[in-house]
């Protein structure tokens, strides 16, 4: 049993014992005694005054008193106002982080068949340009959620809808149809992503110089957009994709392909992965289906000219369009199919869809229309919707000059610890391929961390120099902790179990306490979907951490035992660091 149940099951007796008081041992929750008091668990008496009839310092007083006399692990208690601060037991504590250190997988949970499966979609792009600093906060929220929820013991498939088909990646394919001269990602040496995205960008230069002449000749911008020649022949383009035409469905293959390879390289760089991708070319007919469907059922009306609609203004939202005038589906139309297949594909018991909250009404839709449709899980659709990501006025723009490009800045990020490395004179001594690989895992520690630390649902700005500072709130500091362990680790050159009969000084049982608190920090965070919990436990544990390492030495300590106690305390700490930050999909170095 953890601490704070053993103490709140010993309060419970305390309360009947004392004052015949019937209050469970679920209703008390120790809590972790604040720094500028002494203890390490406190209980607020206040909830207990009715039983006591008595005022909180004698209530608190006479708990207390009860405590030391019957729970083996208290060792002595003060009271300040309600509060009674009780000190455990350095023992205690003892056992505590010999029973952790002896914990394989400590603080996570195995799922079992039977364990609820949650599916988790994040990352699906569009086929018409490369990732960017938005899929990277969007890629990594949703890869550390499913790690969290993973280790809550819950099932987890990763999941993707690549937004395959449709109006945008006709215009790359017409662009490079008429500009490309045959060009390919080998012919140019080009990922495949970012070639087909600059003949995005070259279509719509193109597009504007039409759009422009025709407003010149009179014509207002909506009809000059619509009307532009260039306009014309992507949505014929898109016609023929729909009917099937073999030439334009070979050209969308071939292009699209040399944009997935592209996603791999980016997909597999930044870590993460998915169970099962879905591809809007297969779903959207589905959804098509469906809404059809509903249009029979009298769900969805259809206007004069023919295209299909859903009135949402009984919900207090409005008119949403299903499918156009000339029958092609909608953005809506493919998420209601895809909905209806991953719910036929596995047994969802919760359905988490990582996308900005720019989308925000698009999901309060779709929840409204799956349910009107008659799916029973449509209403409990979670939308995790998370802020915008700038950089700082002025630093890396892309070569469009206004996205940042995730693989320039998984780019930037290896360039500044290499910077940083060089400065220090570090790692020097390490075989080249080692030191990449290091610096690899220091750039993107830097980034995910950054991302992952702060509150999903505020935007934000990303400052590669601050994400990288080994001083700061970062991922590097974390790992440079990590690997100073391991360095005392291999330099005490034995593995440590922890001696019995050691008792840990003050600021070792700070460090046990932490320990302690790792599993509910892991449920805390699949709780509230926050992978900014796991890291802010991180970074509480580490600097802790550095300040104990600072006032008292491990390797150096002369009594046998006590330096055996020291060790398998910071081994035990590093073990726990890097549980936390896989949790973040983050790696530590072994050194640094
Ligand atoms: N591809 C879309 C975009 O780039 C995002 C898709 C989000 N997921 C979904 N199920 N609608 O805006």
């Amino acid at each position: 049993m953890t601490i704070d149940k053993i103490l709140a099951q010993a309060t419970a007796d305390a309360l009947k014992a004392l004052y015949g008081a019937d209050i469970p041992a679920e209703k008390i929750n120790p809590q972790t005694t604040r720094k500028e008091f002494e203890g390490n668990l406190t209980i607020m008496v206040f909830p207990f005054l009715k039983a006591s009839g008595k005022a909180p310092e004698a209530t608190a007083a006479e708990i207390g008193d009860y405590l030391a006399a019957n729970c083996a692990a208290v060792e002595k208690y003060n009271v300040v106002k309600g509060f009674l601060n009780i000190s455990v037991s350095p023992d205690f504590w003892a056992g505590v982080l010999a029973d952790i250190a002896a914990t394989p997988d400590y603080g996570f949970t195995a799922a079992t068949p039977d364990s609820p499966l949650v599916m988790i979609e994040y990352s699906s792009p569009n086929t018409n340009k490369p990732l960017h600093l938005g899929h990277v906060r969007n890629n990594l929220l949703g890869f550390s959620l499913a790690r969290i929820m993973q280790a809550c013991g819950y099932r987890v498939v990763k999941t993707n809808i690549v937004n395959d088909r449709g109006i945008h990646i006709c215009k790359s394919m017409l662009a490079w149809q008429k500009w490309g001269n045959g060009e390919t990602p080998e012919s140019t040496g080009k990922k495949g992503d970012h070639l087909i995205g600059d003949y995005y960008v070259l279509f719509d230069k193109h597009y504007r110089g039409e759009v422009a002449e025709l407003m010149a000749k009179g014509l207002s911008e909506d009809d000059a957009k619509a009307q532009a020649p260039l306009m014309l022949e992507a949505r014929e383009m898109l016609r023929r994709w729909e009917a099937g035409d073999p030439e334009v469905r070979q050209l969308w293959q071939t292009m699209n392909q040399w944009v997935y390879d592209g996603f791999d390289q980016t997909y597999r760089r930044l870590g993460v992965d998915f169970d099962k991708i879905y591809y809007e070319s297969q779903t959207y007919l589905e959804g098509k289906a469906k809404v059809l469907e509903g249009l029979e059922k009298g769900l969805f009306y259809r206007k004069d000219d023919g295209s299909v609609w859903a009135d949402l203004t009984d919900a207090g939202l409005d008119h949403k369009i299903l499918l156009r005038s000339d029958g092609t589906s909608v953005y809506m139309t493919q998420d209601i199919g895809t909905a209806k297949l991953r719910y036929q594909d596995y047994p969802i018991d919760r359905m988490i869809y990582v996308v900005g909250n720019e989308q925000n009404y698009h999901f309060q839709v779709l929840s409204l229309l799956l349910d009107r449709l008659g799916f029973k899980w449509g209403k409990d659709l979670i939308h995790f919707s998370y802020g915008m990501v700038e950089l700082p006025e002025g630093k890396m723009k892309s070569r469009e000059g206004t996205v940042v490009d995730a693989d320039d800045l998984m780019d930037a990020m290896n360039a500044t610890a290499r910077a940083m490395s060089d400065e220090r004179n570090a790692l020097a001594d390490l075989p080249a391929e080692e030191r990449d690989q290091v610096l690899e895992t220091i750039g993107l520690g830097a980034l995910k961390y950054f991302l992952l630390k702060v509150d999903p649902r505020k935007n934000m700005v990303f400052d590669p120099k601050e994400s990288i500072d080994f001083n700061g709130n970062t991922g590097p500091f974390l790992q440079y902790t990590y690997a100073r362990i391991r360095s005392i680790l291999r330099k005490a050159g034995q593995e440590t179990v922890p001696p019995a009969g050691v008792a840990p000084n003050d600021k070792e049982i700070t460090l046990i306490q932490l320990l302690a608190d790792f599993p509910s920090t892991v449920a805390d965070a699949g709780h509230n979907y926050s992978p900014a919990l796991v890291a802010n436990y991180a970074y509480e544990l580490a600097k802790n951490f550095n300040q104990y390492y600072h006032d008292y030495s491990i390797l150096r300590e002369q009594d046998d035992a006590t330096r055996a106690m020291r060790l398998s305390l910071a081994r035990t700490v590093a073990d726990v660091l890097r549980r936390a930050v896989s949790l973040l999909g983050m790696e530590m170095p072994e050194r640094m």
